[in-house]
């Protein structure tokens, strides 16, 4: 399923067919590959994460312009805990660094922030710039960015699980099969991702045939798009060309 990079030639936003039909309301993106880019450049990994968080700007900007509603990006994941404690700590300062300088950003083009995981394990001064950035930015009505940072999807199925537990232990919710209390859509809304619709489009870069514990429950039927490219080099154009790529799919959802 690798990307041909002939067809991407002379793509704009403009190619994007804007029926509503066909139109993607969540991208989800499993950024990968910023070390490798970092090795085969003889640099350390950490520069390979500075040029991806470069790369992210432009994503989100083409987002923007596209008016996709909502991009979901899987910055750290529960597993990347295990990672050397100097990657994580230079992982946390870009986040908080890319935080503050993209606030006057997000202001100035109706970005909304949000953030899915376990925010209580990041570092004390990335949840305050994480909280603060969030209510500044709660009332744009723009596209709606949403930072998977200590994200596992297992880990959130778990949660999940446990706040229904209590809602049946506290006789809110009953969960004998013949009152259909205890459906897809109650789980769906005990998800980090309630009242998000599931993605259309699920990209990943860096070439790995993988989910790597990615919003396990929410991609029950999204289009998946894995390209060889690191992360570091993916750019605009790529991007839109996926995106028609995804335009073109027949999503039949198990019908004919
Ligand atoms: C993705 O790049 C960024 C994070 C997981 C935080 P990697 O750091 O996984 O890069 P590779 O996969 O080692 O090339
Ligand atoms: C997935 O990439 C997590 C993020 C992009 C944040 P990893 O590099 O951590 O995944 P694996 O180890 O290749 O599965
Ligand atoms: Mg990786």
């Amino acid at each position: 399923m690798n990307f041909d990079k002939t067809e991407s030639v002379s793509l704009s936003t403009s190619d994007i067919n804007p029926d509503p039909e066909f139109f993607p309301k969540h991208v989800a993106i499993i950024m990968d590959g910023n070390g490798r880019w970092a090795k085969k450049r003889l640099l350390n990994r950490i520069k390979g994460h500075k040029k991806g968080t470069e790369v992210v700007r432009s994503i989100v900007k083409t987002c923007r312009e596209i008016k996709i509603p909502i991009l979901t990006l899987y910055a750290f994941s529960t597993e990347n805990w295990k990672r050397p404690k100097t990657e994580v700590t230079a992982l946390m300062t870009l986040l908080k660094s890319f935080l503050l300088t993209e606030q006057e950003e997000m202001m100035d083009n109706n970005i909304r922030l949000n953030a899915i995981g376990q925010i209580e394990r990041l570092p004390d001064e990335v949840q305050d710039v994480l909280r603060s950035t969030i209510e500044l930015t709660k009332s744009n009505k723009g596209l709606l960015l949403n930072l998977a940072l200590s994200y596992g999807g297992r880990d959130e199925i778990v949660r999940a699980v446990r706040q229904i537990a209590e809602k049946v232990k506290n006789g809110i919710i009953d969960p004998d099969a013949s009152k259909n209390q205890i459906t897809e859509d109650l789980i769906s809304d005990h998800l980090y991702t309630r009242a998000m619709p599931d993605p259309d489009l699920l990209i990943r870069t860096s070439g790995e045939m993988r989910i790597s514990n990615f919003l396990l429950w929410q991609i029950a039927y999204s289009e998946i798009f894995i390209t060889d490219t690191l992360w570091p080099d993916f750019d605009r154009k790529e991007f839109i060309s996926i995106l028609k790529n995804y335009q073109q799919r027949d999503r039949r959802f198990g019908k004919v």
